[in-house]
């Protein structure tokens, strides 16, 4: 059972594994759900604060919290520049350590397939969040390839490898994203398909970011004997298309989704 406060313990493994994706796509988000300014926001499962730092630089925030249950990822987010108006708590997003209410939008940027029971966390935003305020997700398109760790993923499906997904990967689908928010009685409801394009300067920077160990892919990587690692290594190569230079550049996608609580409720 993946356990996922371990899988992100190492902030800076985070940073270099994932943080070019975050900041891109986050940005990308922020700008489609176009929030008011001044407003009070929680960010769950802020991680080591990639998309937290996006949020303060263009949001106009009247303050932050943001939580995660990861020491080593929050140890992180506190030490970035740009992020001392945020305040960080250890916690859980099934269980909210907030009253009723005291929010204008909360937002979970990549974390909805992590948590044991997303419907749960989903009723747990609307709560925390003022009758009229936002509660919005995004997450990489596991299910249907769009995640930047999907290379890997097709090489390991081609070895025989069964690729290590997050245990609630579905709730990264649009039509499960859509019913979770009705679920949650959130109105007023917009979803939006957000694709990502980064290029790696050569296969090795491309290699280095996805074996380091953190996430669900690295970690297995990780722990794999030289021989297993080297094989997937070299599957990955063939089956990348490498650029003139040496580059790799490929696309990921991210399913986004924004309702409102309803007024008066
Ligand atoms: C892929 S990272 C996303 C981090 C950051 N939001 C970003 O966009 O880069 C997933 C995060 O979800 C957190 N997480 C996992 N389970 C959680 C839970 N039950 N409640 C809150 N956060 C959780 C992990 O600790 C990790 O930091």
């Amino acid at each position: 059972m993946i356990d996922p406060t371990n899988l992100f313990a190492n902030g800076a493994a985070y940073e270099r594994h994932m943080g070019r994706w975050s900041r891109l796509v986050g940005a990308d988000f922020l700008r489609w759900l176009d929030a008011p300014s001044a407003a009070r926001w929680l960010d769950i499962g802020c991680g080591n604060g990639a998309f937290t730092e996006e949020l303060v630089a263009r949001c106009a925030p009247a303050a932050v919290t943001a939580i995660d249950p990861s020491d080593g990822q929050l140890a992180f987010a506190r030490a970035r520049p740009g992020v001392e108006m945020v305040e960080f708590s250890k916690a859980d997003a099934q269980e909210l350590p907030y009253t009723s209410a005291s929010f204008d939008v909360a937002v979970m940027a990549l974390v909805l397939s992590f948590v044991p029971d997303p419907a749960q966390a989903v009723v747990e935003m609307r709560r925390v969040v003022r009758p009229g305020g936002i509660v919005a997700t995004y997450m990489w398109d596991l299910i249907n390839g769009g995640a930047p760790a999907s290379p890997v993923a097709d090489a390991m499906r081609s070895l025989g490898i069964e690729p290590p997904f997050p245990p609630n990967a579905e709730t990264s689908r649009s039509d499960v994203l859509r019913e979770l928010w009705q679920a949650a009685g959130l109105e007023s409801i917009e979803a939006q398909t957000i694709a990502i394009t980064v290029t790696f300067e050569s296969f090795e920077d491309f290699w280095e970011s996805n074996s380091l160990p953190v996430g669900p892919f690295g970690t297995v990587i990780a722990a794999m004997s030289a021989d297993a690692s080297n094989r997937l290594r070299s599957r990955l190569r063939e089956q990348l298309a490498t650029a003139g230079d040496g580059g790799i550049t490929f696309q990921s996608r991210a399913n986004a989704i924004a309702g409102r609580v309803p007024i008066g409720s």
